[in-house]
């Protein structure tokens, strides 16, 4: 699909998160990005780190329609890679010269793929991703869950993630990908 991209940010890549975003990047035919793989560092009032990974990565990330979030729950919130990320996200807000990017990230669809060890995602973790989307002018897709409490058991997931996936495709066939 050449209209979506996932960015993952887990403290492993090969973890329960990475095992699932892998499988749902294959359905999906997309490509992944490892955020730890990335120099992003934390959102900076003087904005003296604006030659580290972070505008590059999004100028990549413009180049798509659907853009696909992909993190652990580590306490009721997204991993810490996931949040400095998504901080910086203010750069385009507040800095004149990104305000154009940040207006290039509005009627992007945004989704969820996260992972923990209990029944369901939190809402207070999800309700970080869909407020931040709607504050961005972007639209919320939707998100998958799997629970890891016995370990990564896809077998459990299959349903959830098959309706994730044409839920993704379809919009990307309306966004005219
Ligand atoms: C620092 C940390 C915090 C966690 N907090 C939660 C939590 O709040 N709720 C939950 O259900 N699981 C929590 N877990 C379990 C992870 O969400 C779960 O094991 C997840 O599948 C790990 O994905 P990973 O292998 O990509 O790290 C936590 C795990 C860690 C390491």
């Amino acid at each position: 699909m050449k209209d979506t991209i996932a960015i993952f940010a887990s403290a492993r890549r090969n973890g329960n998160t990475g095992k699932f975003i892998d499988w749902i990047g294959n359905e999906l035919d997309i490509d992944i990005i490892d955020l730890s793989e990335k120099n992003i560092s934390p959102y900076d009032y003087e904005h003296n780190n604006l030659n580290d990974d972070f505008i590059p990565l999004i100028n990549q990330l413009l180049g798509y329609e659907q853009i696909i979030f992909v993190t652990p729950i580590y306490w009721y919130s997204s991993s810490a890679q996931m949040k400095i990320f998504m901080d910086r996200i203010a750069d385009l807000l507040y800095l004149e010269e990104l305000k154009d990017k940040g207006r290039k990230l509005r009627d992007k669809t945004g989704y969820v793929v996260c992972t923990s060890t209990s029944d369901v995602a939190n809402q207070s973790f999800l309700n970080i991703f869909k407020d931040t989307f709607e504050y961005l002018g972007m639209n919320y897709g939707g998100y998958v869950h799997a629970n890891c409490a016995n370990g990564y058991s896809p077998n459990e997931y299959r349903e959830d993630v098959s309706k994730f996936v044409e839920l993704v495709k379809c919009s990307d066939l309306s966004a005219g990908g």
